[in-house]
């Protein structure tokens, strides 16, 4: 489903990993649909990718509104026809503070985009993927979904994007879909603006959360290792692969075995969990 001529829509696509992916995906000849909330970033990185020769089509998008998702599916298939290859990537970080302090409209903001945006996505575009002969949906996740970790709502929405993600794969399963199929990106850190991503909090949010000191060192921490990872080129192209390679999960840490084995074996002894070492 890869291939020139096809379609992919990415959400997140005007920064980070979503750009890598849009990027790539136009490297391989495809129409690439690139949705984002936010306008001046998605005009800027499409037109740049336009000028590059590739076939793409900016539509502006919050993930979180059902109805916008809806109107994106509609504006891909107007413009392309048909939609083979969706990634589910747009995401936002939030406070890491105690879960009781975090007031609800950080919670709201947070799970409204990386979970309600993931299955706003899986509502609008499953049912055009079933319509092609060969398709593929990417759900972004974090390697904070696999591993236990401190990272407020945000943990909890990854965790909850992985489970989405399965529950997905035995869906189509159970239906003897072979031609659909579903992989969930967990990566470690990858160098993108991430950090920044309260550029995009709506006034709903409400006034952030103060950080404390063990919060703001724990945003620091997070902040310095995530400057050493990936670039979102190196993800794309694992992510190309996986897609493929019809691989389900994808991981991108290179400690990902060993921290991943060493949570089954604490959830085995009844625990209690242990943050990871490194997500680089
Ligand atoms: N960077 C990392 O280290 C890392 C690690 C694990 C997972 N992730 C996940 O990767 C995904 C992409 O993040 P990134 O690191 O590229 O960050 P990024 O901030 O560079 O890109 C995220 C994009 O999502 C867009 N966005 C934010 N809210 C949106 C909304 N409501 N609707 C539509 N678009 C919206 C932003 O405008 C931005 O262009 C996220 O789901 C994130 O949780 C990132």
């Amino acid at each position: 489903m890869i291939a020139p001529g096809r379609v992919a829509v990415v959400t997140g696509a005007a920064s980070g990993i979503g750009l890598g992916l849009s990027e790539r995906f136009a490297a391989e000849g495809m129409h690439v649909v690139m949705a984002d909330v936010e306008e001046p970033a998605l005009t800027k990185a499409a037109s740049e990718l336009a000028q590059r020769g590739a076939s793409v089509l900016p539509v502006v998008t919050d993930v979180s509104d059902r109805a916008a998702v809806e109107a994106l599916r509609d504006a891909a298939v107007s413009a392309f026809g048909a939609a083979h290859v969706v990634c589910n990537n747009a995401g936002v970080g939030g406070p890491h503070g105690p879960l009781w302090e975090c007031p609800p409209g950080e919670w709201d903001w947070v799970l409204g985009v990386n979970l309600g945006g993931v299955i706003n996505g899986v509502r609008s575009f499953m049912p055009l993927l079933l319509e092609q002969d060969a398709a593929h949906m990417v759900n972004t996740a974090s390697i904070f979904g696999v591993f236990a970790g401190t990272l407020g709502p945000y943990g909890v929405s990854k965790h909850a994007v992985v489970a989405l993600t399965e529950t997905l794969y035995f869906n189509l399963q159970s239906l003897g879909v072979s031609h659909v199929g579903v992989s969930v990106l967990c990566p470690g850190a990858v160098r993108t603006n991430f950090g920044t991503s309260a550029r995009n909090r709506p006034a709903s949010a409400g006034p952030p959360m103060v950080r404390g000191e063990a919060e703001q060192a724990s945003a620091e921490r997070f902040d310095r290792l995530s400057a050493t990872g990936a670039s979102p080129a190196e993800v794309a192209g694992i992510v190309a692969d996986a897609i493929r390679a019809s691989r389900f999960y994808i991981l991108t840490s290179l400690n990902r075995n060993e921290a991943v084995t060493r949570r089954g074996s604490e959830i085995a002894a009844g625990g209690p969990p242990a943050p990871p070492v490194s997500f680089v």
